[in-house]
């Protein structure tokens, strides 16, 4: 090496918006020196002082796609973390006529998993490799140890590995970070790890309101009980930031009251939850409790609407969510006890959901995704990080084929050992108006999955009636039609023919 090749970068990044920033000190503090770049200059500067401040890290900044691509080591390797969509295909233009055959761009933004496997192929045409990698964790994990997700070229993937290996986060098994498969499939585990997120924050914020409305719970009890919870086998870092929200007081109010009260109940979304719900339609696989997060957001979003229909029922005379209750004595203790319940079997159908659209969608795509490894690399930094991934990790490793997690041994046993209380929280909910539509969207799915038969023999016959859809039978193989409504008539017994 000469004295030129020693002074260039291991690594490049470009977008330093708060995510890209933090991206690129956690790699300098790993000690990869590394080039960045921003388009607006101001950014490039903030992220030099950055860090110089934060301890003289190996940070070169540069002002022009030229001289960054350039102040690279060959192969050379580039993250970029701009907004997705047409921002990332502005910047691989600006960035690859600089770059030469067999360098390789990360984009390391929340993508439509399509548009990565476009730029896969267009990228490819001038020989340069390309990888679109989920990035969770938000800020703090950024800069301190997010979760991974990188899909795509794997020679691309190889040429960074020993950087991403350091600069996620570290669990138990290895740090949070694996080679996903081809195409787009980084950026999808991603944006399932998204709807994934959806749902947990839905299930706990019916937590809350359950506690709130049926047990008259106060911020600080409820602060108390969710740091409780976090100790168990809830503990995961969305249940951990919720105790700690319930704990900050309003500056507004002179610090007599609660910040988490004064928040408009408006539900604000980027698209990746929306996508979820859209491709587990797309592949016919159920993701009820994924969907229900996903409408709750829209119904919040309908805040002036909500309140005209609250007043136009109290005149019919409808009564609040809880007042149905109003003078029954209700067993705190228990009922806290049986939330919890709730919230963790409510989640598994979750999880379950999530994985099983992955699942799906790896066998559309040949992806080959090991699920238990994705568990695995959830384990940290990422937003859904939870002691329970170690155990969907561990029931994946006992079967690789687990067609549901519900039916995994643990799980199936510990499911049926909250299923009373589950009942108890839904039932509760439902007889005094307090909507829990992820909780319940949970239960439905276990009782729905969990039954051998269903009322669906009802509905083939209906179809065959009126559109000659025909049916299969218990009894017999073949497909078969009837004349449902001439039989009916006519009084007789329907004897079906054979299509
Ligand atoms: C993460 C998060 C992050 C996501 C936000 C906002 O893993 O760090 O998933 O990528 O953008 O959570 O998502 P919504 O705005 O759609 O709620």
């Amino acid at each position: 090496m000469d004295a030129s090749t020693l002074a260039l970068s291991r690594i490049g990044l470009a977008g330093l918006a708060v995510m890209g920033q933090n991206l690129a000190l956690n790699i300098a503090e790993k000690g990869f020196p590394i080039s960045v770049y921003n388009r607006t200059t101001s950014k490039v500067d903030e992220t030099l002082d950055r860090a110089k401040q934060e301890g003289n890290l190996p940070v070169s900044g540069h002002y022009s796609p030229r001289d960054f691509v350039l102040s690279l080591q060959r192969p050379r390797s580039v993250i970029i973390l701009v907004k997705a969509g047409s921002p990332v295909d502005q910047t691989i233009t600006a960035l690859s006529q600089f770059m030469d055959p067999g360098d390789s761009i990360i984009d390391g933004g929340n993508e439509w998993y399509e548009n990565t496997e476009r730029r896969i192929r267009e990228t490819s045409e001038r020989g340069l490799l390309y990888i679109g990698m989920g990035v969770s964790g938000g800020e703090e994990g950024a800069r301190h140890g997010p979760s991974l997700m990188p899909g795509g070229s794997f020679q691309a993937y190889k040429n960074v590995e020993d950087v991403l290996l350091k600069v996620a986060a570290q669990v138990d098994d290895g740090p949070c970070v694996a080679y996903i498969g081809e195409g787009g499939s980084g950026n999808f585990v991603k944006m399932v790890h998204n709807g994934i997120e959806y749902g947990d924050m839905q299930l706990i914020s019916e937590a809350y309101d359950v506690l709130k409305i049926v047990g008259g719970l106060s911020n600080s009890e409820l602060a108390d009980i969710f740091a409780d919870w976090n100790r168990g086998e809830l503990e995961s870092f969305l249940v951990e930031i919720t105790g700690d929200i319930f704990r900050v007081k309003d500056v507004f109010s002179g610090g007599n009251d609660e910040l988490v009260d004064k928040i408009l109940d408006k539900t604000g979304m980027k698209g990746t939850g929306k996508w979820t719900v859209q491709e587990a339609a797309e592949l016919s696989v159920a993701a009820p409790t994924i969907a229900a997060s996903l409408d709750c957001r829209y119904l919040s979003g309908l805040k002036e609407e909500r309140e005209d229909a609250a007043r136009v029922l109290k005149e019919a005379g409808i009564r609040e969510a809880g007042e149905v209750l109003v003078g029954r004595s209700i067993d705190k203790k228990r009922l806290i006890d049986d939330v919890r319940q709730a919230l963790y079997a409510s989640k598994i159908c979750s999880y379950a959901q999530g994985m099983n659209l992955l699942r799906a969608k790896s066998i559309q795509k040949g992806w080959n995704l090991n699920l238990g490894e994705l568990a695995r690399i959830w384990k940290g930094g990422c937003i859904i990080r939870a002691i329970f991934l170690d155990r969907i990790k561990k029931a994946y490793e006992r079967d690789r084929e687990l067609p549901n997690l519900i039916v995994d041994r643990e799980f199936s046993r510990e499911m049926v050992q909250r299923e009373t209380a589950w009942r108890r929280v839904v039932g509760l909910a439902i007889e005094s108006g307090i909507s829990i539509p992820g909780m319940s969207a949970s239960l439905q799915y276990f009782d729905t999955y969990r039954r051998a038969r269903l009322p669906a023999n009802l509905v083939q016959a209906q179809r065959d009636l009126f559109g000659a859809h025909t049916y299969e039978r218990v009894d017999r193989p073949g497909s078969y039609h009837t004349e449902w409504t001439k039989l009916a008539k006519q009084g007789k017994t329907g004897v079906g023919a054979l299509n």
